[in-house]
């Protein structure tokens, strides 16, 4: 039959097929041919469809957009990107944290937040979540933390004896725990949860001037959440909830749109903040650092190819342009490692040029070869050399001078300042920004969460733990676990 104007089917290397339905077989009934290719690049192909998946933030959908500057900022920072009137082609991705690539969207847990901009200046990525903190301010806790919310050795099930149990033994968790267990912990959407860099970065001025950065994307479709009842039942119904919604949201051209806003400290007030001030697991109070608007980020068009645009994409916070910095957070600065590392070995080495991770603007670096390298590496192959390859332009791009530090090699906490502890911001949370109703849900949640497996003694070191974040709410838990 005719394939009209239907394309024809080929095997990978472009040669005509003559069936998708019928092995090669030595008669109708007989035994399969192992000449015959094509099955077998079929069977091979499929056997290797699935690459490792990420260790954290497994589960996650994403799209393609533009984020366009409206405010002036340049006095704050040189990047291209920031620039007034710029407009930059984006990838954004939004994940869970803990689970599996199949896990149900709807679990409580936090939401990655991560975006690419393809910049004329190479690619940018801020790699942040829906939560403005953390809940370790070491990178060597991270991935004890990881391993805790994730399963058991046993039982190969997730545990929230065990999740408590870090979380009771780790005060600094106290503020993301809080956030978490309100009603952020699950938001109704994606396009409804707003993304923080949490972590502080630097900006640099075209005169050389520093400053220090979070950054805000505030959703325009408003905040929204699920409540726990109603996130258990999506669960069971539809786990792929959040990531169906943004496909349909953009399908049907309702581009969902996030206002960025940054707080800005000027440099040397890092020094004598009333708390250290890169330090993850606070925010900077909007009233001592308010917000400034930047731009607009809008997704419009929904990837063709989950798996090439999506699940190969590769997000690294040190991934930063001209402009723009890291800070002395630790946390920050194992991740700007940690994420190049990780898609070495779950992609490959020359991870970059699969296309979504391609930035738009020529490369000319000094790599060379490995494996899956599809673009021609050209003579020279080494630098410093006579033969007209890329030099550095080190007067065009300097080496951003960061902070100042001196001292033993230790292993030590940051050390303290006056305002430096735990319980003092989810106190804040609890009592001054949730309301009533908010607080009865958290209560409820945590309340459901700690009947869900976890023992003694972790349970009450639980009670003592949000006794310590606010004496009312944590008799309330208590109360509501024990019974009485
Ligand atoms: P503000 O009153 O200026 O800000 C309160 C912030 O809390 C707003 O950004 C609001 O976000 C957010 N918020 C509202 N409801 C919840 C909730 N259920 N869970 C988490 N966040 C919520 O006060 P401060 O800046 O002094 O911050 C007070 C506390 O608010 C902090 O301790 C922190 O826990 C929380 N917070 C602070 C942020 C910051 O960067 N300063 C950012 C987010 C939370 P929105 O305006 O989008 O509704
Ligand atoms: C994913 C490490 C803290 C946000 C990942 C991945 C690793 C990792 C290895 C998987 C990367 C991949 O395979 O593509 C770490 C380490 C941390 C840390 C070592 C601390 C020391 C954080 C924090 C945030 C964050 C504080 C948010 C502010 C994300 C996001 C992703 C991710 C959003 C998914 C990126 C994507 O969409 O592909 N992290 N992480 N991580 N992490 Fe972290």
């Amino acid at each position: 039959m005719s394939n009209g104007d239907r394309k024809h089917t080929t095997t990978d290397a472009g040669i005509p097929v003559a069936s998708d339905e019928f092995s090669l077989t030595v008669g109708p009934n007989g035994p399969l041919l192992l000449h015959d290719h094509y099955l077998i690049e079929q069977m091979a192909n499929f056997n290797r469809e699935r690459i490792p998946e990420r260790q954290p933030h497994a589960k996650g959908g994403g799209a393609f957009g533009q984020f366009e500057v409206t405010h002036d900022v340049s006095r704050y920072t040189k990047a291209a990107v920031f620039q007034p009137g710029t407009k930059t082609d984006t990838l954004a991705r939004f994940s869970t944290v803990a689970g599996e690539r199949g896990s149900p969207d709807t679990w409580r847990d936090p939401r990655g937040f991560s975006v690419k901009f393809y910049t004329s200046e190479g690619n940018y990525d801020m790699v942040g979540n829906n939560t403005p903190v953390f809940f370790i301010r070491d990178p060597m806790k991270f991935q004890h933390f990881i391993r805790s919310q994730k399963r058991r050795a046993d039982t190969n099930l997730r545990d929230h004896d065990m999740q408590w149990d870090f979380w009771t033994l780790s005060p600094e968790s106290a503020h993301q725990v809080t956030w978490l267990m309100g009603d952020r912990g699950i938001p109704k959407s994606w396009r409804h949860m707003n993304g923080y860099t949490s972590h502080t970065y630097m900006w640099v001025n075209a005169d050389g001037e520093k400053f220090w950065v979070k950054y805000h994307f505030k959703t325009d479709q408003g905040i929204d959440f699920l409540t726990q009842e109603e996130a258990d039942r999506l669960a069971g119904v539809d786990g792929d909830y959040h990531t169906r919604d943004l496909f349909d949201a953009i399908a049907r051209g309702d581009h969902p749109s996030w206002t960025l806003k940054v707080q800005i400290m000027p440099f040397k007030e890092a020094e004598t903040y009333r708390f250290n001030p890169f330090d993850l697991t606070k925010v900077w109070p909007h009233d001592d650092y308010p917000l400034h608007e930047v731009g607009k980020l809008t997704l419009t068009r929904n990837p063709t190819d989950y798996h090439t645009e999506i699940e190969q994409a590769a997000f690294e916070p040190n991934n930063l342009v001209p402009g723009i910095g890291v800070s002395p957070d630790k946390m920050l600065l194992a991740r700007v490692f940690s994420y190049a590392d990780a898609h070495r070995a779950r992609l490959g080495v020359n991870y970059k040029q699969i296309p979504v991770n391609s930035p738009k603007v020529p490369v000319h670096s000094y790599s060379k070869d490995g494996a899956m390298r599809v673009q021609n590496v050209s003579d020279p192959v080494y630098a410093p050399n006579s033969k007209g390859g890329p030099q550095a332009d080190g007067e065009r791009w300097p080496t951003v001078e960061t902070w100042e530090a001196a001292g033993e090699f230790v292993r030590a906490p940051y050390t303290k300042r006056k305002d430096d502890d735990d319980f003092g911001q989810p106190n804040t949370l609890v009592n001054k920004v949730m309301d009533d109703a908010a607080r009865d849900r958290l209560v409820d949640n945590v309340v459901g969460h700690l009947k869900d497996g976890v023992t003694e003694p972790v349970l009450k070191r639980a009670f003592d733990y949000w006794r310590n974040i606010d004496k009312t709410i944590g008799d309330r838990i208590e109360k509501g676990v024990r019974g009485g």
